[in-house]
């Protein structure tokens, strides 16, 4: 779909401003705002596993759900978990890791990391006993040290819980031969691919880890959380739940009744991207990101933090500008219309690594499919000012 036809089908991209935001939050797409207003309006509200029409319209919905996500990520539909958030579920996922873990145990993390990927697993090995550690990644170009996360991957660890790309500078990590590492020793792999799977195609059967983790509001859909968990884990995890809960399917870790009409524009968002074909989606991103990049690194006075070139990384771009504070450079942005995050933007392990804490972190800014060629020239012209 050619770009403007393509911004056209988020109604919340329409205005004047360069959304640069994306990775916070993306505009939602006109069949997911459609399916959520549909579904409310039809009558089928309902609750799950009951005789009559409305609840059998809700089963059907959870498991057509379940399945067009499914289709999208490549992964098992009898697997797919509905919920709040990333951070929330992730949260009950690792309190029922938790109980399986003892003191000698180990769990894995990295210094790439959101933190949603790391202070769940933190506070599960505090309360398990267990060790948890964090394997770093090179300051110079972001990439993680895969020779220091093999050595940190020990016969005692049981989860490596790792990044399917940073949120703040774009890396990709190899997820896969994290997996081959994590499995040679028995170790469970958890990805976070909240910043991945809105940027290129995901399939969680090739990528072989255990659970993955997304958030359809970083892909044009609501406010919600999705997590695929291999089924025999899903089915065997000591989660907290009622006792009248299902004991086996994704419903057993759905806490309560799950947000219908969130999960009707769940589906619509999912479809939407399978129709759009995640490899024209990276395509199109990565022709409009590739002047920003260069752009950036052709300024004296900026620094771009994190992977130098296009390779192996999403279309986000953290940098700094020489003498002025991020949030400065944020305010400023603001001022012409352009929306950007400054900060850490919750990769606090990530920002303390390459030493700018102290400095106010980074200044982010994400192509999303909305983002134009003009929106970039915009933002490369006010960076120069700022
Ligand atoms: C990489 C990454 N992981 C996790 C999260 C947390 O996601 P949620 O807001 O769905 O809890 C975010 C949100 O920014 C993120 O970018």
């Amino acid at each position: 779909m050619k770009p403007a036809a393509a911004r056209r089908r988020f109604p919340g991209a329409h205005g004047d401003w360069a959304r640069f935001d994306g990775p916070a939050g993306t505009q939602m797409v006109d069949s997911a705002i459609r399916a959520a207003s549909d579904w409310s309006a039809s009558g089928n509200n309902a609750n799950t596993h009951g005789a009559f029409a409305a609840a059998h319209a809700t089963d059907d919905l959870l498991e057509r759900a379940r399945g067009v996500v499914a289709q999208l990520l490549d992964a098992n539909p009898n697997g797919v978990v509905f919920g709040a958030n990333m951070t929330t579920m992730t949260f009950a996922f690792t309190r029922a890791v938790a109980r399986t873990l003892k003191p000698g145990d180990r769990v894995v993390g990295t210094r790439l990391d959101h933190d949603a990927n790391v202070s769940p697993w933190r506070i599960a090995c505090e309360e398990s006993g267990a060790e948890h550690v964090l394997a770093p990644f090179s300051p110079a170009d972001g990439r993680l040290d895969m020779d220091a996360l093999a050595r940190l991957i020990t016969p005692n660890t049981k989860w490596v819980a790792v990044t399917g790309a940073s949120n703040l500078i774009g890396t990709i990590p190899d997820v896969r031969t994290v997996v081959a590492l994590a499995h040679h020793v028995g170790a469970r792999v958890f990805v976070d691919a909240v910043h991945l799977v809105p940027h290129m195609p995901v399939s969680v059967r090739a990528i072989g880890c255990d659970v993955l983790a997304t958030s359809p509001y970083k892909w044009y859909g609501p406010h919600a959380g999705v997590m695929c968990i291999e089924p025999n884990l899903l089915n065997s995890l000591p989660v907290a739940k009622v006792r009248p809960a299902d004991d086996v399917g994704p419903r057993r870790f759905e806490t309560g009744t799950p947000n219908l009409a969130c999960i009707a524009a769940v589906e619509a968002a999912a479809r939407h991207l399978l129709e759009e074909d995640m490899r024209s989606v990276a395509r199109y991103e990565s022709d409009v990101f590739a002047p920003l990049l260069h752009g950036l690194l052709s300024m004296p006075r900026v620094r771009v933090w994190g992977p130098q070139t296009l390779d192996g990384r999403t279309p986000t771009v953290a940098f700094t500008v020489d003498g002025v504070p991020p949030d400065k450079v944020a305010e400023s942005l603001a001022a012409k219309k352009i929306a950007v995050w400054s900060g850490s933007s919750y990769a606090v392990e990530l920002v303390s690594h390459l030493g700018l804490t102290e400095s106010g972190g980074v200044i982010r800014a994400g192509v999303v499919r909305y983002v134009t060629n003009d929106d970039v020239q915009r933002l490369l012209d006010a960076v120069a000012l700022a």
